[in-house]
């Protein structure tokens, strides 16, 4: 029996082999030139979905009605009160319609049915997180010293239509992120999900109508990257993006966004360092460094990488992590007992597979893994092992470059060598682990650690009161926190001569 037969979750009608059509103006219609895409089980190869595939004319209108849906005022201008009812109400839905999204993920892109369930809490949380904002903006009143009576006060103002453009990873966490809090700004958006897995997408949109939210305001248009994501990003009449994905894709969008100059906000790739020190609770450290590169499969933009381990526990410790990475299941996420799915797609299996050749090839050490798995049911998805390379040297491409597969690679450290321009010697700051039992070691590290997330003694924890993003080619702004928000306000100055 599956966990999702055991739990009686009933599979969606977005997964039924059907037609999924587009949300355009608060209607679910076909592309303007017909097309579809297939969406398919990685696990399985099955057929969930023939999706409607967007292009620059159904960007064109989806555009155009979230301009119409911005300009009225019909969510920027209601009053917050009744965009909090709205954005409660679809809380709401989320939390009890929460295991057929967490299925529909698990079928649309692999990941396990326990993680994606697991993300329940994280779900409704950011849900009800952006619904409670929507009550708490403000602008402030400011004294100035020009001479004369002068009031001043500002204005914080929606910024208007938002493109927001999602990867396949973590596809509903993705989606209520981005939307909630461009939602809770008062703005109005264009959603392009990720091709690889859009039928959540589709889901929460005819969610957020269920719960109240005007026609117009939120419009999902499915489609390829470099078709429907590139219209998007160069649109004139979009005021600004918001991505997350990989840095080249988010330099193509800033590229893009020139035109208009519309703002951008980007919460892009990395290499995060973690780092293990010979004090530390290694019961601890030991699971925490595995999953922190091998959950989700490894594809987690934070995800802990670059292993450094102090040379005197070096052998042991990386074993120690191999030897998890060994016992982990790897099967169907319908599975309960199944602990990590395949990787998402072909372009995924062979950019992993491709990397365990690189790392080989730079004369690094397969401790466990480096192989695509094929036994059985196995051979009918993109399958990999959690795969421990040791040995690694800081220059090589396993080292440096952004695998997003379950690749750790294992470096060892010396108390003699400048371990923080080490971990800091990368293009990426997105996240850092940092494993000891010295509490000043531990904060003189959090503060010369150039990256948007520090986890000391644990590693890729996430709440939405917390922020999230980048340093250097991690990208820009903060998804998560109450500042959230503010990346979708315009602040406007007033002033008023009273004497
Ligand atoms: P991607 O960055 O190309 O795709 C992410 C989103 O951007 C998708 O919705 C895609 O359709 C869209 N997109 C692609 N090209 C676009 C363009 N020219 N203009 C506007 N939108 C565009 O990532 P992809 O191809 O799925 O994966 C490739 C690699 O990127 C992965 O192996 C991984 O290393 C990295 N990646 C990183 C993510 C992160 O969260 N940091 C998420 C997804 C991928
Ligand atoms: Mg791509």
């Amino acid at each position: 029996m599956t966990m999702q037969e055991r739990l009686s979750i009933p599979t969606s009608s977005y997964a039924d082999g059907g037609v999924k059509r587009m949300l355009i103006d608060g209607q679910f219609i076909e592309a303007v030139a017909g097309a579809t895409f297939e969406s398919r089980n990685p696990a399985t190869g099955a057929l969930l979905a023939h999706v409607a595939e967007g292009d620059g004319t159904d960007i064109d209108r989806a555009v155009a009605s979230a301009r119409r849906a911005f300009d009225d005022g019909r969510w920027s201008r209601m009053k917050p009160f009744d965009r909090q009812t709205i954005l409660s109400r679809f809380a709401d839905l989320v939390e009890s319609r929460h295991e057929e999204i967490a299925c529909l993920d698990t079928l649309d892109m692999g990941s396990p049915l326990v993680r994606t369930l697991g993300n329940r809490r994280r779900a409704v949380g950011m849900a009800r997180f952006y619904a409670g904002l929507t009550t708490a903006l403000r602008g402030e009143t400011i004294d100035n010293s020009i001479p004369g009576e002068f009031f001043t006060y500002t204005l914080h103002e929606p910024v208007g239509v938002v493109g927001a453009i999602i990867p396949w990873n973590n596809p509903h966490i993705a989606f209520i992120w981005k939307v909630g809090a461009a939602l809770s700004a008062g703005c109005t958006v264009v959603l392009k999900p990720a091709e690889e897995a859009s039928l959540t997408a589709l889901l929460l949109g005819e969610m957020l109508l269920e719960a109240g939210l005007p026609a117009g305001v939120v419009n999902v248009v499915p489609g390829r990257g470099e078709v429907a994501g590139a219209a998007l990003a160069q649109h004139p009449d979009v005021d600004q993006i918001a991505f997350t994905g990989s840095t080249a894709t988010g330099q193509a969008i800033l590229r893009a966004s020139a035109g208009n100059l519309k703002k951008v906000t980007l919460e892009l790739g990395g290499k995060s360092p973690n780092i293990v020190f010979s004090d530390a609770d290694l019961e601890r450290a030991v699971p925490g460094a595995a999953m922190a590169a091998f959950v989700n499969s490894g594809q987690v933009c934070s995800a802990g990488t670059r292993l450094f381990v102090d040379r005197s526990i070096y052998e042991e410790f990386v074993e120690r992590v191999a030897e998890f990475g060994r016992s982990l299941l790897i099967g169907n996420g319908l599975d309960e007992e199944t602990q990590l799915g395949p990787v998402v797609s072909q372009a995924q299996l062979d950019r992993v597979t491709g990397y365990f050749t690189i790392g080989r090839d730079e004369g690094a050490t397969v401790l466990s893994g480096g192989v695509r798995l094929v036994e059985g049911e196995l051979a009918q998805g993109y399958f990999v092992a959690p795969t421990v390379f040791s040995n690694v040297r800081d220059e090589m491409r396993v080292a440096r470059d952004e695998i997003f597969g379950p690749v750790i690679s294992a470096i060892p450290f010396d108390g003699s060598d400048d371990l923080i321009a080490r971990a800091n010697a990368t293009t990426f700051g997105l996240g850092a682990g940092l494993w000891t039992r010295d509490i000043g070691r531990a904060h003189t590290f959090a503060r010369a650690i150039r990256s948007g997330s520090v986890w000391i003694n644990c590693y890729n924890q996430m709440d939405p009161a917390v922020p999230f993003g980048g340093y250097k080619m991690s990208g820009y702004g903060r998804e998560g926190g109450v500042r959230h928000v503010e990346e979708f306000l315009n602040i406007k100055s007033v002033w008023i001569r009273t004497d």
